[in-house]
């Protein structure tokens, strides 16, 4: 019997922030892996080998929800095939002023600015070491998103991603080169052509000297905004192929609110099932520009598992929930591959 549906009323009579931060005390207590197999089923599903990892399942935790690796255990034992951590970043960063995020119940949504608060790489790569010293069989595949610092200027971006790369290379399976949240000042201009292939072009080559002395070769990736343009698209597309990037997610959270229908403008992407047709047109056509030759991990608005079939007949080999989370509980991935 799922029990979360009563929980979350109570829950949601308090700041989302807050219950967030008392879910993640919750999940990184040394008895919550046991208690969440309990109240979880393994899925029934077919294992997924991309690159060289072995997926247990095709449903991940995107990145922002456990931004500082704090619970990847407790993550392991609701059943996600994968994980992705951070945005992390190269320093400590506080964020943005609170309140920073809100819920849309009636839209089974959110919208938020958090800004990359986070602990910083040093922090994240201990933790991240400390899961990683499991046997291979009893982890599942983790991914980092790395971002620029606030400060940073665009023209600097590159130094702080391969930072990040270079802190934490040898404790996760792939990166992801966040450059869609509309919460760092200017970000997602780094999405335009000239700028793109700027950006990763030295982080590309930062990886592929990390890659080099090892058998144990990591995966990179970029993460883009559903915001773009079907131009644009083409574009990111094209540079992902010419760079030589191992995948795409797609997408990060819209700047679009209408569907909310707000009086007053809110700072913030919108993320939920207002997102879901918007990101599933987006991965339609970048898989239409990709033809399969580097996979597309998708993201948004992701609630049943008919939308989790949308975004793979889609093109996506791969499928990541936040949103869905907080509003399905610790059952979600059972609720999404029945
Ligand atoms: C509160 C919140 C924080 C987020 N933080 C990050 C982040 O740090 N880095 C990132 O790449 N995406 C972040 N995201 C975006 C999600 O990873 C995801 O791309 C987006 O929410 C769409 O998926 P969903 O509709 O399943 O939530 C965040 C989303 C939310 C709601």
């Amino acid at each position: 019997m799922n029990l979360y549906p009563l929980l979350r009323d109570q829950l949601f009579r308090l700041d989302a922030e807050a219950v967030h931060h008392l879910a993640l005390h919750c999940l990184k207590s040394p008895v919550a892996p046991a208690l969440c197999s309990i109240i979880t089923d393994k899925p029934r599903c077919q294992s997924i080998k991309l690159w060289d990892l072995q997926f247990s399942n095709p449903i991940g935790l995107a990145a922002g929800f456990d931004k500082n690796a704090e619970a990847i255990p407790a993550w392991q034992s609701m059943r996600f095939g994968f994980v992705e951590v951070g945005t992390v970043t190269p320093k400590p960063q506080v964020g943005n002023p609170r309140p920073r995020v809100r819920r849309f119940p009636q839209h089974q949504a959110l919208v938020n600015s958090m800004g990359f608060p986070n602990d910083g790489l040093e922090l994240i790569a201990r933790r991240l070491q400390h899961y990683r010293r499991l046997p291979a069989a009893r982890r599942i595949p983790v991914g980092v998103n790395i971002g620029k610092a606030k400060q940073t200027s665009l023209e600097a971006a590159h130094q702080d991603y391969c930072q990040c790369l270079r802190g934490l290379h040898a404790f996760a399976d792939y990166f992801v080169v966040n450059i869609s949240s509309p919460n760092t000042p200017n970000l997602r201009q780094l999405q335009n052509e000239s700028e793109l292939r700027r950006l990763l072009l030295p982080i590309r080559k930062e990886m592929d000297a990390l890659n080099s002395g090892t058998t144990d070769k990591k995966q990179l990736l970029f993460k883009i905004a559903p915001d773009l343009d079907e131009k644009q698209i083409e574009k990111v597309a094209q540079l992902g192929l010419e760079t030589g990037m191992d995948g795409i997610v797609a997408t990060n959270t819209t700047l679009d609110h209408s569907p909310l229908q707000l009086d007053q403008p809110l700072p913030g992407g919108l993320s939920g099932h207002p997102l879901r047709e918007k990101s599933t047109a987006i991965i339609r056509l970048l898989s239409s520009h990709l033809g399969g030759r580097i996979p597309i991990i998708g993201c948004g608005g992701v609630f049943t598992s008919d939308d989790v079939k949308e975004k793979m007949d889609a093109g996506a080999t791969l499928v990541q929930i936040y949103t869905s989370f907080v509003y399905l509980g610790p059952r979600s991935v059972n609720l999404l591959l029945p």
